[in-house]
């Protein structure tokens, strides 16, 4: 690391949340006495490693100028976009003009509200001299099946397999190139997706289990525990 290496964060925020049936995008749907993405934001803050944090925002999102966390000097609104690459990329993109290509980035979901801060730097510490970057991982405790019409069409080798969690982090340049290459590739559903279609192998750094996507109603309960326990 060059004394000059900056770090920045992008948190894709302009999904809906479908599986969620609630009446708001599930980023601003209650969580122990804040909304998910101001317990996210805050994690991040706390950190204390970026310059600033991009945040993807809906066009039509009613709820985001509401919050305080929105005007924080080191918060900035990006636009979202149709698929959440998409909106990485355009969060991306409003950086353009401070990061520079050899800055890294760190790209975490909105919708994952308990990021622990010794996460984050774990990340860091293991990535900081790779020629890649790469992500935070669960490795898999279950026995994992192919299956096909309902019926199980073969057994997965759960050594190799691993859980792909956020954040994950590259060079500002590598990535923007990498997604503005995929754009469009339904194919890729996280940032270590889009480097692996141009060759490149990011590396595996174990997250702590509790890092939990909010994804259906009962995932909140469960992530307010984990905030209580943390
Ligand atoms: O829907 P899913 O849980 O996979 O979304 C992961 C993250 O990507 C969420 O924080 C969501 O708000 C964001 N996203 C986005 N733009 C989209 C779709 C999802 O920023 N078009």
């Amino acid at each position: 690391m060059t004394e000059s290496t900056k770090f920045w964060g992008i948190v894709p925020a302009a999904g809906v949340g479908k599986r969620m049936q609630a009446d708001r995008p599930k980023q601003y749907l209650e969580l122990a006495g804040k909304t998910v993405i101001e317990q996210t934001l805050s994690r991040l803050l706390q950190a204390d490693v970026f310059e600033a944090i991009a945040v993807a925002i809906s066009s039509d999102d009613p709820y985001w100028p509401q919050l305080p966390i929105a005007k924080h000097e080191k918060i900035l609104a990006a636009a979202g976009g149709t698929e959440r690459a998409d909106s990485v990329l355009s969060a991306l993109k409003s950086i353009s003009g401070k990061a520079s290509d050899d800055d890294w980035v760190l790209v975490h979901d909105a919708a994952r509200p308990c990021i622990a801060a010794s996460d984050i730097h774990h990340l860091i510490a293991c990535l900081i001299h790779d020629d890649v970057g790469g992500i935070l991982a669960l490795s898999s405790h279950d026995t994992l099946k192919n299956v096909q019409d309902g019926r199980i069409a073969g057994t997965l080798d759960r050594n190799h397999i691993w859980r792909a969690l956020t954040p994950q982090m590259f060079r500002y340049g590598t990535l923007k190139t990498a997604l503005e290459e995929a754009e469009g590739n339904p194919a890729i559903t996280d940032e270590a997706s889009a480097l692996e279609l141009k060759g490149l192998q990011p590396k595996i750094v174990e997250g702590r289990p509790d890092n939990i996507k909010i994804t259906r109603p009962e995932d909140l309960s469960l992530a307010q525990f984990y905030l209580e326990q943390q």
